[in-house]
């Protein structure tokens, strides 16, 4: 049995701020309710909270997001930062609060990403996004600035390259945040379905375009979020490549911790998790490789 994290814990929190972003997208801004020299533990990319309004006007189960980004501060430990699509009762219920309200918020779940620094390897990563799936990705392409950065400082070279940021969405309105992601120290490329903003295509056609011109080399390793179709047409397009490929999986949970069963997915025989034929998405991902899993 799969144990939830130990550095987890269930606290309350209080919104800062809220800030809407063109289409259905919003920022919120949480600081949680620390004990006089309590220290929120270092946050993964992609480790994921449940979060849920006190007020009662959110459902009683609290929903997954993952950790957009962290907000320092001069006077206490850094804020977390939160990108939400509305979509339904919970989203909705976060998206309407107001500063000062009180969230529930439990956490730090998840494994988060494999390390994207270590082992050393100058093979680029290419991280593919799907309209609020690229909110685990900040902070993985500031992981592996921060290592670039560690490694100037000691002359040595960088353990991984900068990364190349494919963002995709439907429409201009849904690549939220962009102007955000565009001042990391990554390569970033936009692709919309309508052509509104960037490529006119979807993230897979535009690697391809990229590979085929020469921006993108051939060897590459990827990590994709976003939605299930998108995966599938990653996973198809890095096994038909021969390409190291992981996916983060934004399934239904209940409980986040591994007690309800609510977010089991399918895992491939031959692969590293196949002894027994599920594995649980909240505890043991939410990224896989795609090797591990059925899509
Ligand atoms: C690990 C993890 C990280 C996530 N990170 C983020 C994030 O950073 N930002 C963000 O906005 N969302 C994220 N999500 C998705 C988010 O949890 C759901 O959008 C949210 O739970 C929906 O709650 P709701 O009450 O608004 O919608 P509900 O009322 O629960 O659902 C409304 C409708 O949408 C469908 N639905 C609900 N969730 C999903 C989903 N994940 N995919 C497809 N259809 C769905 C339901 O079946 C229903 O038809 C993440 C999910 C996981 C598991
Ligand atoms: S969400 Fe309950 S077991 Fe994963």
């Amino acid at each position: 049995m799969v144990a939830p994290p130990k550095d987890a814990c269930s606290k309350l929190a209080e919104l800062i701020s809220v800030e809407h972003l063109p289409g259905d997208g919003v920022l919120l801004t949480v600081r949680p309710d620390l004990a006089p020299g309590e220290e929120v533990a270092p946050l993964d990319p992609n480790r994921f909270f449940m979060l849920r309004r006190e007020d009662g006007l959110s459902p009683r189960i609290p929903r997954p997001f993952s950790i957009y980004r962290e907000q320092p501060r001069t006077d206490g430990p850094p804020d977390l930062v939160f990108m939400v699509k509305v979509i339904g009762d919970g989203t909705r219920a976060l998206a309407e609060s107001r500063p000062g309200e009180k969230l529930r918020l439990i956490g730090p779940l998840g494994l988060g990403w494999p390390s994207f620094t270590e082992p050393a390897n100058e093979t680029p990563w290419v991280f593919l996004a799907g309209g609020i799936g690229s909110a685990p990705f900040f902070m993985a392409v500031e992981a592996i600035s921060n290592g670039a950065e560690m490694a100037e400082l000691r002359d040595e070279a960088a353990p991984t390259p900068a990364p190349f940021l494919l963002y995709g969405a439907g429409t201009k309105d849904l690549v939220y945040d962009v102007d955000a992601f565009a001042e990391l120290d990554c390569a970033l490329h936009v692709a919309t379905d309508d052509g509104s903003f960037g490529f006119q295509g979807n993230v897979v056609t535009l690697l391809e375009k990229l590979q085929a011109d020469g921006s993108i080399p051939d060897k590459i390793r990827i990590a994709a979020c976003g939605p299930m179709p998108m995966l599938r047409a990653v996973e198809r397009f890095a096994t038909a490549n021969d390409l190291e490929c992981y996916v983060s999986l934004e399934d239904l949970m209940g409980c986040g911790v591994g007690i309800c069963n609510g977010c089991v997915v399918d895992t491939k025989p031959e692969g590293s998790l196949g002894a027994w034929p599920n594995a649980k998405c909240c505890v043991e991902g939410p990224a896989f490789r795609t090797d591990q899993i059925v899509l």
